[in-house]
């Protein structure tokens, strides 16, 4: 398997305009779609804290207001101990698009775990 390092440096730099001044807990998103193309997230927060959006979702909704919606990839970048891991929310976000998406979840210090969305987030909701 790839090491996803160009991902994985996307959204390290994404991660630098995170906007989160309440949290003070930047995060870096990059999503990879089936072609190749590269999009990028950032937490963006709110001082209505409930409309914070956080990176993986910006960088999807970057994927598909340009049209690409057939999502390989999500890289997920933070300062945490461990590899962070994406929220609930998120997860269900990115199910929406590919459930065998690769989720590839990294702290600073280039520590990974890479996983299948499926796993994740076993029975996820679907209508269909
Ligand atoms: N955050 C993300 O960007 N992604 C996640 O998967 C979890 C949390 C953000 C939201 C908020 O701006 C900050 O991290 C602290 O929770």
């Amino acid at each position: 398997m790839e090491d996803f390092s160009g991902l994985l440096e996307a959204a390290a730099a994404a991660r630098k305009n995170a906007y989160a001044p309440y949290s003070r807990f930047p995060v870096g998103a990059a999503v990879q779609t089936a072609g190749g193309r590269i999009f990028t997230g950032c937490n963006v927060e709110n001082v209505s804290f409930g409309l914070t959006v956080c990176a993986e979702r910006v960088a999807v909704f970057s994927a598909v207001a340009a049209g690409q919606k057939d999502l390989a990839v999500l890289a997920l970048v933070a300062d945490t101990p461990e590899p962070p891991m994406p929220c609930g929310a998120c997860r269900q976000v990115l199910h929406e698009f590919n459930p065998a998406m690769w989720i590839v979840c990294a702290d600073l210090n280039g520590k990974k775990r890479i996983f299948r969305l499926d796993e994740l987030l076993p029975e996820a909701f679907s209508k269909f």
